[in-house]
């Protein structure tokens, strides 16, 4: 049984290693999400039980792409781009300059599949965004806020590249408001252990971050209820996987491009569990999915 001082430690490595701990979970996850998920990792908005996975990502991203006014905008930024599947369809809304940035080469070793003249991808950490010396009229961060080791820091620091009047969005993962520690621990801890989540936020704080740094708020909104069949499908998948996968199948999934030893087979192997958890973490209520539309002033 894992007590709550073993969490603390992992949670501290997560904060202070997550540059380390980012590099090594997505060489060993990149392609058995895409292989048992989506090339996009993130979640699709679903209207009801019957809309088609392929109708739900496209009506998602057209939501995402006129909160953006992508249409309109000069320089977009996509924050932990991954593999570059919804920056590729930003470059393909608009005749400005996109940019993709993540922490993982692994990730963005997938978007060579991209080329188009106004997409550029590019290694790079998000809590040093400030210093890339660009500024944007539209930012992205989808489904990557909570790996972040700061999230305070880096609502600031992505608020320096952003013009006044342009919008960032933000598709959250955030953990409802005013749980106790035997909650979190119960519920949350052991997915964030296995997905290196240093902590979550809780929407309230988002918001006085947002305020804090000079960001109008156009729209916060829950959207847990339109994407339950994402995580019912993750759930879905970590149990097929689980009855079909053999340790001889591991190896070809993890990126050659770093040497990860045994911990690559470890790092998949506790997808499982934390797909599990996850769905436990949505059912209960304490893992909410937030979207924040805001302008900066
Ligand atoms: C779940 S994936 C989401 C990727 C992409 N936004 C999408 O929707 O497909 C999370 C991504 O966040 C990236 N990431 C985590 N921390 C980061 C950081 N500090 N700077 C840049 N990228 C980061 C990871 O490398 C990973 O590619």
């Amino acid at each position: 049984m894992l007590t709550s001082n073993t969490y603390t430690k992992d949670f501290k490595y997560f904060k202070e290693k997550y540059d380390e701990s980012m590099e090594c979970m997505f060489a060993a996850v990149s392609d058995l999400y895409a292989e048992y998920w989506n090339g996009f990792f993130h979640f699709a908005l679903f209207k009801d039980d019957h809309e088609s996975w392929e109708s739900a990502f496209l009506n998602t991203h057209n939501k995402y792409l006129e909160a953006l006014r992508t249409s309109d905008a000069r320089n977009i930024l996509d924050l932990a781009c991954g593999r570059g599947d919804f920056t590729n369809v930003l470059a393909e809304n608009t005749s400005g300059e996109v940019l993709g940035i993540d922490i993982s080469r692994s990730q963005l070793s997938h978007t060579h599949r991209f080329k188009r003249p106004n997409l550029r991808f590019k290694h790079y950490d998000i809590m040093k965004v400030d210093e890339l010396g660009e500024m944007f009229d539209a930012v992205m961060l989808m489904d990557a806020d909570c790996y972040l080791p700061d999230k305070q820091l880096a609502v600031e620091k992505i608020s320096k590249v952003i013009k006044s009047g342009a919008r960032f969005l933000l598709l959250g993962w955030c953990k409802q408001s005013g749980l106790n520690q035997i909650q979190e621990e119960l519920v949350l801890y052991p997915f964030m252990k296995y997905w290196a989540i240093p902590s979550l936020e809780t929407p309230d704080n988002y918001k006085k971050y947002f305020e804090q740094n000079n960001f109008n708020i156009i729209e916060i909104t829950d959207l847990n209820d339109q994407v339950k069949r994402n995580w019912e499908f993750g759930y879905e998948s970590a149990l097929g996987g689980v009855r079909t996968l053999s340790r001889k199948d591991l190896p070809r999934l993890i990126w050659k491009g770093m040497k990860l030893g045994s911990d690559g087979i470890r790092l998949i192997k506790e997808q499982f569990p934390a797909a599990i958890y996850i769905k436990v973490g949505y059912d209960v209520g304490f893992l909410r999915y937030v979207y924040f539309l805001v302008e900066k002033k």
